[in-house]
């Protein structure tokens, strides 16, 4: 049965992503910008989100977790997830992608720590994970603003990259200081 899922934060509004999605995920992928650090600035293609990337982000609604559109007022500016992580399945992995408009406002920081505190607060996780590509110098800099601390590399299963993993545990969640 799906889980309702739901955050409001002082400016956005995130909600479980559809397939209704479609247009505004190919749109968000086609600037090369929102990719550089992704697939070197690949756009991915329409056909693969209808034949793979959709079923994949939609493929948590029976879960406390998942993709979540997000919203600032009426305007889709990209998306979150909380999923089991690439590196440990046992744990929830943290991501994001926004829109080159939403970016340096601090957007990517506020939803993420929405996501943190469901994690921690809601579903006592022991920890949640995240990985970048090592020169991802923005996206690294918000999950140090989360909390998350560095704890070594691995090779992406999805991509021949190897990525810098950052964690935080539940303890280092509760003793943070502010963002
Ligand atoms: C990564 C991303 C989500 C950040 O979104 P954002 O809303 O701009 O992030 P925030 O404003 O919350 O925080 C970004 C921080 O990084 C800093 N920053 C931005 N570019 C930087 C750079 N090139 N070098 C160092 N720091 C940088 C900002 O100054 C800000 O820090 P501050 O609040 O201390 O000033 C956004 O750039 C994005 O969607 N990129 C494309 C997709 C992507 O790479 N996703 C992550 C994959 S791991």
């Amino acid at each position: 049965m799906a889980v309702p899922l739901e955050f409001r934060t002082a400016r956005l509004e995130l909600r479980r992503l559809t397939r209704d999605h479609l247009d505004d995920l190919v749109a968000l992928d086609a600037d090369p910008e929102v990719m550089r650090f992704i697939s070197g600035g690949a756009p991915n293609p329409r056909s693969l989100y209808e034949t793979e990337i959709l079923a994949r982000m939609t493929g948590w609604d029976d879960e406390p977790f998942g993709f979540l559109a997000v919203y600032e007022g009426e305007t889709f500016q990209g998306w979150f997830h909380l999923r089991p992580s690439v590196a440990d399945a046992a744990i929830l992995e943290l991501g994001y992608r926004l829109r080159r408009a939403a970016w340096g406002r601090g957007l990517a920081t506020e939803g993420a720590l929405a996501l943190l505190t469901h994690a921690f607060d809601t579903l006592d996780q022991p920890a949640v994970d995240a990985c970048a590509h090592p020169d991802n110098a923005a996206s690294i800099h918000v999950l140090r603003k989360c909390g998350m601390q560095f704890v070594g590399t691995f090779m992406h299963p999805r991509v021949p990259l190897e990525v810098v993993h950052y964690l935080v545990d539940r303890e280092q969640w509760r003793a943070r200081g502010p963002a």
